[in-house]
């Protein structure tokens, strides 16, 4: 057969990786795909950097359009970033009736409705496993090999950068602006790296996640998200004292009034698999009616590890492309017509048990009247204490367990106007799964 020509858009970390790995394993892939798979023109912005890496058989342009128009092309793979030059790109090579591989979850968490009902009438795939958790087939996973299951809940560390950060604060006393500075410097951070600490990658992700598990179109604006810019390094200490880990989560959760959609800094139990996820590593857990849990370890970022991902997902195209349309995986896991419309759950609405913390006067009656402003909003506590601080203060720390989060809004207010509270009240999401 003959080979399966590719145009590639980038060669920055991903587009990097993606060029060694077809280039080393060139035989094997071909063997797996039934065909060799050639990069046959480029587009960058500094042609030099791009001609020595590549050598003088593929040709290299400025214009991603140059490339996409290049009628010798077969598949246009998109690894710049960006949801504007990058949709313009993957919308003109749609209508060619080329198809796509791309790693841009930006793009796809916010226009992948628009792009997947284009490529859906022009037949052709656009896949985009390196798009959520870098090397890890999760989205093989959920969208094929979690077909027999009603899905339930979807949790994970989707974000190396956070995780990198947290792991290299915690593991080797780095300060913040230390660690994301070497999250940078492999590669693992977004262009724009306040995308990685303020959550909106992880976000971007988790509704990709969310639409694959649940059958429900991308929307991302409806996604609530936490970074972990104001993360207190008390708070992870005293999360520690009491058997938790702090990790920035993805959580997507199917309840019967509808969708949690939620990414924020969260509690989890110290032994637990999650807990012990370090460095760049990402790790997903999906919950099935039939299968019950399972979890997908792996590297979420960096060179080879998603450049994995992107020629996993161009093997597919090359077996596929001559399939039926009708006949392939949907984008989205589900029929293009049979998506659901349940609702994505106001954060009000969602449930999780919580923890708590407070500075107060150290002065009879402070505990029971905050306990009673618990009490009367239907909080229930698991376990509390106490720690000195600066003169006549303390701080106290409360975890609860499973309460609405709209009760915990209301009593947050409540609690603020006690004469004796001397801080805005922290709370930090705990989960068990
Ligand atoms: P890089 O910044 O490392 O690379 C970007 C590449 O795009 C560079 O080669 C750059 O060219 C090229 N480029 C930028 N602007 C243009 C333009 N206007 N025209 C043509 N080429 C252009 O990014 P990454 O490889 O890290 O990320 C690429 C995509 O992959 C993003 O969508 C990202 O979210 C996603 N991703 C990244 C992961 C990672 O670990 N880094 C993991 C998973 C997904 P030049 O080299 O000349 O500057
Ligand atoms: N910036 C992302 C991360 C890259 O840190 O996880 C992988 O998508």
């Amino acid at each position: 057969m003959s080979p399966i020509k590719v145009g590639l858009l980038g060669l920055g970390v991903v587009g990097g990786g993606t060029w060694k790995v077809l280039t080393q394993n060139a035989d094997e892939i071909a063997r797996r795909a039934g065909r060799r798979i050639e990069v046959v023109a480029v587009a960058v912005r500094d042609v030099q950097k791009a001609r020595d890496l590549l050598g003088d058989s593929v040709s290299i342009s400025t214009d991603g359009m140059d490339v996409v128009n290049n009628p010798d092309i077969d598949v246009v793979v998109e690894l710049v970033g960006g949801e504007t030059l990058a949709k313009d790109w993957i919308m003109r090579a749609i209508e060619l009736g080329k198809h796509v591989v791309t790693a841009n979850k930006a793009l796809l968490a916010v226009h992948g409705n628009e792009i997947f009902a284009a490529a859906h009438n022009k037949g052709v795939m656009v896949a985009f496993e390196a798009a959520v958790a870098g090397g890890i087939p999760i989205i093989k996973a959920i969208r094929e090999g979690l077909s027999a299951n009603r899905i339930q809940w979807v949790a994970g560390i989707i974000n190396g950068t956070t995780n990198f950060i947290l792991s290299e604060m915690r593991s080797r006393g780095l300060s913040f602006e230390a660690a994301l500075a070497d999250a940078q410097k492999l590669g693992y951070a977004e262009a724009d790296p306040t995308f990685d600490i303020e959550g909106v990658d992880a976000a971007h992700k988790l509704t990709l996640l969310s639409a694959l598990a649940f059958g429900i179109p991308v929307q991302f604006s409806t996604a609530h998200i936490e970074g972990i810019t104001s993360l207190a390094a008390e708070d992870i200490r005293h999360a520690e004292r009491l058997g938790y880990t702090v990790k920035l989560l993805g959580i997507t959760r199917h309840r019967e009034e509808g969708i949690e959609l939620r990414v924020h800094p969260t509690l989890v139990p110290t032994d637990s698999l999650l807990a012990n996820v370090q460095g760049a590593m990402n790790a997903v857990m999906v919950h099935g009616d039939a299968v019950g849990s399972t979890v997908y370890y792996g590297a979420g970022a960096g060179e080879l590890p998603t450049a994995s991902a992107v020629v996993a997902d161009l093997v597919d195209v090359a077996r596929l492309m001559t399939a039926d349309p009708e006949h392939r995986v949907p984008y989205l896991a589900f029929q293009q017509d049979a998506m659901a419309d349940t609702p994505i759950l106001p954060m009000a609405e969602v449930r999780s048990a919580y923890y708590l913390r407070l500075r107060v006067a150290d002065q009879p009656g402070v505990l029971a009247d905050v306990a009673r402003i618990l009490a009367q909003g239907k909080i229930s506590i698991e376990s509390m204490f106490q720690e000195p601080a600066q003169d006549g203060e303390a701080d106290i720390i409360f975890l609860t367990h499973v309460a609405r989060e709209g009760d915990i809004d209301q009593a947050t207010a409540q609690i603020q106007q006690l004469p004796f509270v001397r801080s805005d009240l922290i709370r930090l999401r705990v989960e068990s799964l």
